[in-house]
């Protein structure tokens, strides 16, 4: 049905130092901030079921609300992050809730993470519905939700856990879609360090879905996440001169920072290490960075797709 840009208004750097990691002042490698997201807007087909006279009447928006809500951008701070990471503000779905569901509908969030959603319709007076894969949640949910203080709408809460029973392939078959992931299982990375969206905060560190959080370096060609993973970056050899230089620069870099990582085509060294590209949240590409920073050799002794970009660069700093 379309789609809303939502401008994430923000006095905080987001991007992890774009400015400084790009190309800035110059040309032509500057980085643009991922400060604004995509609202997309899907209807089910079918019929709803009708609203009463008084539902719709109590679920009326003002002009102002209407105003603002069916623009096609959105002006409104993204939720500070604690103990989950992508969360999203309450903001979020109030809105949604208040456009597309009538007093007394049910809401439903396939992900539903700490639970704002649910705080949204309960707070709109709409029932909601929310699946999470991750059992750690529940207790973050519950006091987003403050299910332990009765409020003077009743509000009844169930939190109900479930294991899959049965045959599982059998009942995928039946589906009458079913998504098939192009990309070939790497069966030697295992999946559960790799988490599902996000997981709650442990010792103050957080991750989400495809980012990950730089715990440690252990050296210039190997970080340790906050996942428990140990990675090593594709063509990086540590040099005994600048050693504990090139590990400053990483700690300085990308310490703490939330990171993505992709592959080539030999995805662990000899130790079993996963091998990879990092790069910030911002796209800064780790790996290359560093060469170009002179701390670090050039390892030549595997092949890699980016071997010979490392070469070039590696000359460049040599000249
Ligand atoms: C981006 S977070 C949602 C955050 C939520 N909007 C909030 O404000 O807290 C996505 C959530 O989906 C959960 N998730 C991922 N895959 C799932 C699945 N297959 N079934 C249920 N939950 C899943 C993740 O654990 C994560 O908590």
């Amino acid at each position: 049905m379309g789609a809303v840009i939502w401008q994430k208004v923000t006095t905080t750097n987001t991007t992890g130092g774009a400015s400084i990691m790009g190309s800035f002042p110059y040309p032509r490698n500057g980085i643009l901030k991922l400060d604004y997201e995509f609202i997309l807007i899907f209807k089910k087909q079918g019929d709803a079921p009708k609203p009463t006279k008084e539902q719709k009447e109590r679920s009326a928006m003002t002009t102002e609300e209407w105003n603002t809500y069916f623009s096609g951008h959105w002006n409104f701070a993204g939720a500070k992050q604690e103990g989950h990471l992508a969360m999203f503000p309450e903001e979020l779905p109030h809105r949604l809730i208040k456009m597309f569901a009538f007093r007394g509908d049910t809401v439903l969030d396939p992900f539903m993470g700490s639970g704002t959603t649910s705080l949204a319709a309960k707070n709109l007076e709409r029932n909601s519905v929310g699946y999470e894969i991750n059992r750690e949640f529940i207790e973050i949910a519950k006091q987003k939700l403050n299910t332990r203080q009765p409020d003077f709408m009743g509000t009844e809460y169930e939190f109900l856990h479930d294991t899959v029973k049965g045959d599982v392939t059998a009942a995928i078959e039946q589906l009458p879609y079913q998504f098939k992931d192009p990309h070939k299982l790497d069966k030697k990375t295992d999946p559960r360090k790799l988490t599902f969206g996000s997981r709650i905060e442990k010792e103050s560190e957080a991750e989400r879905e495809e980012f990950f959080t730089v715990k440690e370096i252990l050296s210039p060609e190997k970080v340790r996440l906050s996942n428990g993973l140990t990675v090593k970056l594709i063509g990086i050899k540590s040099e005994p001169f600048t050693h504990d230089k090139a590990v400053g620069y990483l700690t300085e870099k990308i310490k703490g920072k939330r990171i993505f990582l992709k592959y080539d085509k030999l995805k662990h060294d000899e130790e079993n290490v996963l091998l990879c590209y990092l790069y910030l949240e911002n796209k800064t590409f780790v790996n290359a960075h560093l060469i170009k920073s002179g701390l670090v050799g050039i390892d030549c002794s595997y092949e890699y797709r980016c071997r010979g970009k490392f070469l070039e660069m590696g000359e460049l700093v040599q000249d």
